[in-house]
């Protein structure tokens, strides 16, 4: 390697000893790109650009903070409302009025739903969409699709399964702690396939309580008449439909991805992209069904501090101002266009998924683990945090695509020459990729 990361590096085996696992966060665990080479710690980031603990400067063309950062780091518009709030007191015995301003906001975006309430982070969030709508049917089970995070509601449909949650983002979700009692509660159905939810309807129908989807997690329109059957069939069985907008909100447009779509639910819940990187997670919903909270016991501290709807006030508004859907959008087709280019130039077969300003691709490979690590420390070498997922930011501009597709062009050659030469693993500095979730030794 031609970069120095000795204080990242000794960071990272310190942390291994004092927090189990090393982050909180599976995404931002370095095994997941290649241990031993990605840095793993910032002591900076402004934009697009991070300073590691070395201080090595990178070009992040990689996860933009998991989605989080959805107009930059450090956003000075988000900052200066959050300072503002940290000036005036962020945590008081009184609420903070942020919360009434940003719930009127989010309305206003999706003038369906009368009633937010607030969380801090995105499973939390959606722990607590389940709960309101199992007091408002008082019905338990629940059908979903897609990843909602790591709550004992969604990891249930492990137990006893093996791995029915495999085909939902993360495979080798261990349930281990979960309540076995648990089992038979929640079952997974894939998107494009009604037919699946139509069976879980027919075997569960009178107990479903709940129907649980992301909005959209690919670039291609939904399958004719999937989003139109899912909410037939919540309204057949009287479930509750609530749409997860976690990773799907606020990247084609200024809201949740359902109104592009067109489809229509009873719930959606945001985090990540609405406080660009302030914690804020928000339910909202038809009133008759979020005033079901009041039903149950749903109520938390850190729920009331002010930074996160301040922060989350002041994204909203700019991301509408700048038109910023429309510029990741773009940002994003850029990107996958340049990845075709490059893999069809070196002769490689990647295979590209996603919606275009959260895409990723696979080198289909025996050794694409391997491949993604090469990937990882020759463009950490040319100055960019980049590996096989691309999440857009506003902050990056036509010029940081353009720098970062010449980087992957000649990165592509070499991974392309060590596939022919049979030379893919003696060239890994560190670690090959790790896959899903696998305990961290
Ligand atoms: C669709 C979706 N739901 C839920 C979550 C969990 O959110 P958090 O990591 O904030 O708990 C995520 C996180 O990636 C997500 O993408």
């Amino acid at each position: 390697m031609n970069i120095k990361l000795k204080k990242s590096l000794a960071m990272q085996e310190k942390a291994k000893k004092l927090i189990p696992g090393m982050t909180q966060l599976l995404s931002k665990r370095p095994d997941q790109f290649s241990l031993g080479v990605w840095p793993g710690y910032y002591s900076k980031a402004k934009g697009v650009e991070v300073w590691d603990l070395d201080g090595n400067r990178y070009v992040d063309m990689s996860i933009g903070g998991i989605g989080a950062n959805v107009l930059g780091y450090a956003d000075p518009d988000v900052d200066s409302a959050v300072v503002e709030a940290i000036r005036n007191g962020s945590s008081c015995t009184l609420n903070c009025p942020e919360e009434v301003e940003l719930a009127e906001l989010l309305c206003e975006l999706h003038p369906w739903a009368g009633m937010v309430r607030y969380a801090r982070t995105g499973g939390e969030a959606m722990a607590i969409a389940v709960r309101i709508a199992r007091a408002h049917t008082g019905k338990d089970k629940i059908a979903f699709c897609g990843y909602h995070g790591w709550h004992d509601w969604y990891l249930s449909a492990n137990v006893g399964t093996g791995n029915a949650l495999g085909g939902h983002l993360l495979p080798g979700l261990n349930p281990c702690g979960v309540p076995k009692a648990l089992a038979g509660t929640s079952y997974p159905f894939r998107y494009d396939h009604l037919e699946e939810l139509e069976k879980i309807v027919k075997e569960h129908g009178k107990d479903l309580g709940v129907i649980v989807m992301e909005a959209v997690r690919k670039a291609e329109k939904p399958a004719d008449g999937f989003l139109d059957g899912v909410r037939a069939l919540a309204d057949k069985t009287g479930a509750v439909l609530v749409v997860d907008e976690i990773s799907s909100g606020f990247r084609m447009n200024t809201g949740g991805a359902h109104l592009v779509l067109g489809l229509k639910p009873d719930i959606a819940v945001f985090s990540k992209a609405i406080g660009n990187g302030y914690p804020i997670a928000a339910v909202i919903g038809k009133a008759d069904i979020m005033q079901s909270a009041q039903k149950t016991f749903i109520s938390s501290t850190c729920w009331t501090e002010r930074t996160g709807p301040a922060a989350a006030i002041a994204t909203i508004r700019k991301h509408k101002a700048v038109n910023a859907g429309k510029h990741l959008m773009s940002i994003g087709q850029k990107v996958r266009n340049g990845w075709e280019e490059c893999a069809v130039r070196h002769g490689m077969n990647i295979e590209i998924a996603g919606m275009y300003p959260m895409s990723h691709f696979t080198f289909k490979h025996e050794k694409h683990l391997s491949l993604k690590a090469l990937l990882v420390q020759w463009m950490l070498e040319k100055g960019f945090l980049a590996s096989t997922s691309f999440y857009a930011m506003y902050a990056h501009k036509e010029e940081h695509v353009s720098l970062y597709l010449d980087a992957v062009d000649q990165v592509f050659a070499k991974i392309s020459d060590a596939i022919k030469d049979n030379k893919i693993d003696e060239q890994l500095v560190g670690l090959p990729s790790t896959a899903g979730f696998k305990r961290l030794t």
